[in-house]
């Protein structure tokens, strides 16, 4: 079986990316999530204000996974990860675990020490399994059940 390749989004991934989030809608996602979800897909055609890149994750010629990243804004929140995400059929399988390295990977090139994320208290202790230390909780943030837990994770410099 082919190995699963991790490549640039391009815009024919929209159906499928937005495919991998209704899979996760209401477990990790709340339906009014979807339409910032579609802005930020939107948006990486180089019309957001923000720099990010967003990835996807193909397994014999299917998108399983995507996930994203975004750097260069507010000194207090320098870098983060955003709409990670793997098919809900298909998690536990390490398509999240490649996800989040090659982000991690990505964001030292570019020289990011501090990377952001929030997430729901389901996710959480797997972001802490990468560093990710918890800097807050908002109960029901995102809706009802759904917590928004802030994270952030400090990195070493590639070589050091
Ligand atoms: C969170 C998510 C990205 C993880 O991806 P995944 O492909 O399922 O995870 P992996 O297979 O890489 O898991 C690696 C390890 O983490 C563990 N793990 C997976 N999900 C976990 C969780 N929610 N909490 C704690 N550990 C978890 C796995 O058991 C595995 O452990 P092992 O190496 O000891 O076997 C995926 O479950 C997902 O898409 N969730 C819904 C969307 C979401 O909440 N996204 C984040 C907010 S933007």
């Amino acid at each position: 079986m082919p190995d699963p390749t991790l490549r640039p989004y391009r815009p024919a991934d929209r159906a499928a990316c937005l495919a991998l989030f209704d899979s996760n809608m209401p477990s990790s996602f709340l339906p009014h999530e979807r339409a910032e979800f579609i802005e930020w897909l939107d948006g990486l055609d180089g019309s957001s204000s923000e720099a990010c890149e967003y990835s996807v994750v193909e397994d014999a010629g299917q998108a399983v996974a995507c996930g994203g990243i975004w750097w260069g804004g507010d000194p207090q929140r320098p870098a983060g990860f955003a709409w990670g995400m793997v098919a809900r059929d298909l998690q536990r399988r390490g398509y999240g675990t490649r996800l989040v390295l090659a982000r991690l990977e990505r964001l030292r090139e570019l020289g990011v020490a501090e990377v952001h994320l929030d997430t729901t208290q389901h996710t959480a202790p797997y972001y802490a399994r990468f560093g990710f230390l918890e800097m807050g909780r908002v109960p029901d943030g995102y809706g009802p059940g759904l917590d928004r837990v802030d994270m952030v994770a400090q990195l070493e410099r590639s070589g050091a």
